[in-house]
């Protein structure tokens, strides 16, 4: 946070959004060369950048509404969205393709655009796990001998969609 000088204030859970607009903005003493900073904060308080934020940031700091959403807009390390509930590395290798690693990638295509925006994914090309293949890891979870069943049912559960109370079937961790 180079250069700027910071005063701190807490901030609490009664606070609204304007309130931590007013807050983390007072904190860079409404100066609008900290912008990158104060959308740092922003996103570190929410996990994201709430849209109602911007137009209160952009008054504190007395800049237009389109100067801040351009900024936020600008850097690929902004999200305007809730992270994902759910992260899934699909394992893509050659041992997890013969086994069926591209029908479990089509079914999370599916479910991704059908949960809109509760889980993302990322194609590796080995999670070390080829004797189990078809390889998925959720988190720091490994899990192999995946089938599209318990994968489906993997992902409704972690992402609030599903039954918490059943097992899941099939699938074996490493
Ligand atoms: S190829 Fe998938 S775990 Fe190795």
């Amino acid at each position: 946070m180079n250069g700027f000088r910071v005063q701190y204030e807490p901030m609490e859970k009664k606070d609204s959004n304007a309130d931590l607009a007013k807050i983390i903005c007072r904190k860079y003493l409404n100066d609008a060369a900290a912008l990158i900073e104060i959308l740092h904060d922003v996103q570190e308080h929410f996990g994201f950048l709430p849209r109602d934020m911007l137009p209160e940031i952009a008054g504190h700091l007395n800049i237009t509404r389109a100067e801040a959403g351009g900024v936020a807009g600008f850097y690929e390390d902004f999200r305007t969205r809730p992270p994902a509930r759910m992260h899934l590395k699909i394992c893509r290798g050659e041992a997890c393709q013969s086994m069926g690693a591209n029908g479990l990638i089509k079914l999370v295509e599916r479910l991704k655009r059908e949960l809109e925006g509760e889980i993302s994914f990322e194609e590796v090309f080995c999670l070390g796990n080829c004797a189990l293949a078809p390889a998925i890891m959720e988190g720091e979870r490994l899990t192999g001998r995946v089938d599209e069943s318990f994968l489906e049912t993997r992902i409704r559960r972690s992402t609030g969609q599903g039954p918490v109370n059943g097992q899941d079937t099939g699938g074996e961790g490493k």
